[in-house]
C-alpha cells in the first residue's frame, strides 16, 4: 500500500518519519482521516521507551495499539535494545500504509495490523501493550485487562482532562464512577482518578495492578502499569483506594466518602515503583523535559499524594506568596522531608502536618521584606 497523502519529514529519538503534511494545533489532537502526529507526546513516548527497556524481557511480544504513524513502536525497535516483537494496529487505512513505510525507512520489522484494537486484544496476548487514544481510554481498558497476564505491562494515555480534574465532573462520574472536584491539585487528582478507576476494572477481572510510573503534562495523563493475576493482589490495590477533600489548600485523605465536597474513588498508593526509579535513567534519545519530568517524579515519589500549591496556600492564610524554594527549605530545616512536585512549578509535596506547614509559611512571610 502506498501512502497517497502530502507528508513531511520530522525526526523524534533515533527514528526519521514521514508524518501528515497539515497544521499542527498545540493540544489533544482530533479524529480525521490521517494519522495523527503530536510532537507534545514525545515526552510520554521517551518515558516509555525507558519503561520497555527496563521492565521487558528480551523478545517480549509489544502492541503499539492505536499507532497512528507507527512512532512509538519505531522508537521502540530502535531504542530499547530488547529485540522486540513488534506488532503495530490501526483502525484508520491511511495508518496502516504510513506504518509500513516508516518502518521500512528506520529499518525495523514488524507486523501491521488495520483492525479495532479491542478485537485484536480479544485475540491475542502482548507483554506490553500501548494505548494512546483521542481523549478516554475507556473503551479499550477492559479489552486490555482481559487479554493480560502476570508481569504484563500496560500504558494508557487519557487525553479527557477536563472531566477527570472536576471541570465536567458529570463526564467523570459517568465514565469513570468517580467524583471529580476542581482542586489545586488538578492534575494529580485527575490522575489518581483515572489510576483508581484502572485499579477498579483491573479488579473485576481478577487482576492486581500497580502504577510503575504516572504522570500528568500538559492536555494529557499517562501511566504504566504492571498486572498480577492474582486475586488477593486486585484486593491490596483495591485496599489503596480512597478519597480527598479540599479546604482551600488544605487536604485529607480519607478511606470513605467524607462529608462535604470530595474527590474519589481513587489511587493513594504510590506513582512510581521504586525498582523501575531505579532501574531507568536518560539515556542520549531521551528528551530534556522527559529527563526533567523524570527527575520530578523520582523526588515527590516516596512523599504522600498531593501537595500544596503555593497561590492556594496564600489564599487561604491571607497572605503574598513565599519563594518554592524557600518554603522547601524551612520545612527541612523543621526536620520533615519536602520537594518540588512534577504537577506545577509552583507547589510543595511534604509529609509535614498541616500545623508545620502552615506555620513555616507563616514564619517565611514575616522574614520575607
Ligand atoms: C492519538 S492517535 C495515536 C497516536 C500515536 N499513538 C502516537 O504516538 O503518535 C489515536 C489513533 O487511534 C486510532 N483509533 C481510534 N479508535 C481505534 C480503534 N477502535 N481501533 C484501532 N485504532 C483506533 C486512530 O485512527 C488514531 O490513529
Amino acid at each position: 500500500m502506498t501512502v497517497d497523502f502530502p507528508t513531511r519529514e520530522v525526526r523524534e529519538g533515533r527514528a526519521s518519519l514521514l508524518v501528515p503534511d497539515v497544521p499542527y494545533d498545540r493540544g489533544p489532537g482530533r479524529r480525521t482521516l490521517l494519522p495523527f502526529y503530536n510532537p507534545t507526546m514525545a515526552v510520554a513516548r521517551d518515558l516509555t521507551i525507558l519503561v520497555m527497556a527496563a521492565a521487558l524481557p528480551k523478545g517480549a511480544a509489544v502492541l503499539d495499539g492505536l499507532a497512528a504513524t507507527g512512532v512509538l513502536g519505531i522508537r521502540a525497535a530502535l531504542e530499547t535494545g530488547r529485540e522486540l516483537a513488534m506488532t503495530w494496529n490501526d483502525k484508520l487505512p491511511a495508518a496502516h500504509g504510513l506504518i509500513v513505510e516508516n518502518a521500512q525507512r528506520n529499518g525495523v520489522a514488524g507486523e501491521v495490523l488495520q483492525d479495532d484494537l479491542r478485537l485484536v486484544l480479544s485475540r491475542r496476548y502482548f507483554h506490553f501493550v500501548d494505548v494512546d487514544p483521542f481523549g478516554t481510554a475507556v473503551p479499550f481498558v477492559d479489552a486490555a485487562f482481559q487479554q493480560s497476564g502476570r508481569g504484563s505491562v500496560l500504558a494508557f494515555t487519557a487525553t479527557d482532562t477536563a472531566p477527570l480534574a472536576g471541570t465536567y465532573p458529570r463526564t467523570c462520574w459517568r465514565r469513570y464512577g468517580a467524583r471529580s472536584l476542581r482542586t489545586p491539585c488538578g492534575a494529580e487528582t485527575a490522575l489518581r482518578i483515572f489510576l483508581g478507576y484502572l485499579v477498579r476494572v483491573a479488579a473485576s477481572h481478577d487482576r492486581g495492578v500497580r502504577p510503575l510510573l504516572a504522570f500528568a503534562a500538559e492536555h494529557f495523563l499517562k501511566a504504566w502499569i504492571v498486572v498480577d493475576a492474582r486475586a488477593s493482589v486486585a484486593d491490596a490495590a483495591l485496599a489503596q483506594l480512597g478519597y480527598v477533600r479540599f479546604e482551600g489548600a488544605r487536604f485529607d485523605a480519607w478511606p470513605s466518602p467524607p462529608e462535604g465536597p470530595y474527590a474519589g474513588p481513587l489511587w493513594l498508593g504510590p506513582l512510581a515503583d521504586p525498582a523501575i526509579l531505579t532501574a531507568i535513567a536518560p539515556q542520549p534519545d531521551t528528551s530534556h523535559a522527559a529527563a526533567r519530568l523524570l527527575e520530578r517524579i523520582r523526588e515527590g515519589a516516596a512523599l504522600p499524594p498531593f501537595f500544596y500549591e503555593n497561590h492556594a496556600m496564600a489564599q487561604t492564610l491571607g497572605v503574598d506568596p513565599v519563594p518554592i524554594s524557600a518554603w522547601i527549605e524551612a520545612l527541612r530545616a523543621a526536620g520533615f522531608r519536602a520537594t518540588r512536585t512534577q504537577f506545577t512549578a509552583n507547589g510543595v509535596r511534604t509529609e509535614a502536618p498541616w500545623p508545620e506547614v502552615v506555620r513555616t509559611y507563616r514564619d517565611l512571610q514575616q522574614r520575607t521584606p
